[in-house]
């Protein structure tokens, strides 16, 4: 099987690739992948040699770039490419409808020029917005909040129109909050972890009351796997995660296995539209026969070791300039002047 992985230069791209390529002795990939700030060659270092693994640096947004990867006998697309960071897209929305609704648009007419048989686009829970109560199903209406999660609801009705109209072989999946090894540290997770490490605190929008559903990397990885030889095509998928919780019980659990003082954790305002509850049915994934491989406690305790042990692959990524100016520097001064909360 020859796959065309967009966007594997991020955290759950790579981590689809490293497992498909581990998986399947058959599978080749070509990963189209633009290297933006999210996308790091580091993540796949080690299949840099591997004759299965091809990496065609490229915007998905440009048709000829795409139809270039399209040509290669492609059996099945797997759609990962997107900018993903929702306080990014309250700053500056543009980029994110150029590469998750255009992007789309350009490879989903390329998939159908070279009639390919599967095309797998990875989406988020985000689009059914905040749920105050029980679990959003796939059929549910979508009330995306963010900017980003907007752009990504577009998408996901731009590709339910391509099976409408042009008969496309689509399947849409819609994941929870990931978290492993490889993870961009702007994400919450990460972000705490390396902040953490360094003795700068993690700063909780608002009261931390707000509730996510956390799905480990590989497991998703394991959900698409098998979307991909099981989903019916026209189909949504929810893939959800193994615990539910408050951001405050996610950050005493990384505080205990870190042991780091409470008053690493400052409050500072909450993010604007910020959605209080995601909570998704992940039934009809089970009736594929998903289950979930990992327990939550070791692979969060995994995930935080893999940070402490992987300084050489997030120090770079800390240090750029833009970064460095937002989560780190503010606090740095801050704490040097004893001033322990709030953001600029
Ligand atoms: O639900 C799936 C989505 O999960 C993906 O589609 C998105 O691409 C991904 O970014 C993630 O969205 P969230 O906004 O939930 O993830 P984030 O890691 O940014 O934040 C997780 C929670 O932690 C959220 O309630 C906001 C809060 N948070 C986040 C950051 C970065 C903080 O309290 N402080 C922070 O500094």
């Amino acid at each position: 099987m020859k796959l065309l992985v967009t966007g594997g230069l991020g955290f759950i791209g790579s981590n689809f690739i490293r497992h498909i390529l581990g998986s399947r002795k058959d599978a080749k990939i070509v990963n189209l992948d633009l290297q933006t700030y999210a996308g790091n060659p580091a993540n796949l270092a080690d299949l840099a040699s591997d004759p299965r693994y091809r990496w065609v640096k490229g915007d998905i947004a440009d048709p000829k770039i795409v139809d270039k990867c399209m040509t290669a006998g492609i059996d099945a697309v797997v759609h990962f490419a997107a900018e993903t960071h929702v306080d990014r897209s309250i700053l500056d929305a543009a980029v994110f409808l150029r590469t998750n609704v255009i992007g789309t648009q350009v490879l989903l007419d390329a998939a159908l020029k070279y009639k390919v048989s599967r095309f797998i686009h990875v989406s988020t829970d985000e689009v059914y917005g905040s749920v105050p109560k029980g679990f959003s199903k796939e059929g549910d209406a979508l009330e995306p909040n963010s900017p980003y999660a907007a752009s990504k609801a577009a998408s996901d009705l731009l590709v339910r129109s391509y099976f409408v109209t042009h008969k496309a072989p689509v399947i849409v999946t819609r994941a929870s909050n990931n978290f492993g090894p490889f993870q961009f540290p702007e994400k919450a997770l990460p972000l705490m972890i390396t902040n953490w490490i360094d003795g700068l605190p993690f700063p909780r929008y608002g009261d931390g009351k707000q509730v996510r559903d956390w799905l480990y990397v590989l497991d998703h990885a394991r959900a698409i796997s098998l979307v991909l030889d099981k989903g019916v095509v026209g189909e949504i998928y929810n893939i959800g995660g193994i615990e539910h919780c408050e951001n405050n019980e996610l950050i005493e659990t990384v505080r205990g296995i870190m042991g780091k003082p409470k008053d690493l954790v400052w409050e500072v305002p909450d993010r604007p539209g910020h959605d209080r509850r995601y909570a998704i049915d992940c039934g009809k994934l089970k009736k594929l026969g998903f289950k979930h491989a990992f327990k939550f406690s070791q692979a969060l305790e995994q995930t935080v070791r893999w940070y402490q042990q992987n300084e050489d692959w997030w120090r770079p990524l800390r240090s750029d300039a833009s970064y460095k100016a937002y989560y780190i520097e503010q606090y740095r001064s801050r704490l040097a002047s004893g001033v322990s909360t709030g953001r600029k």
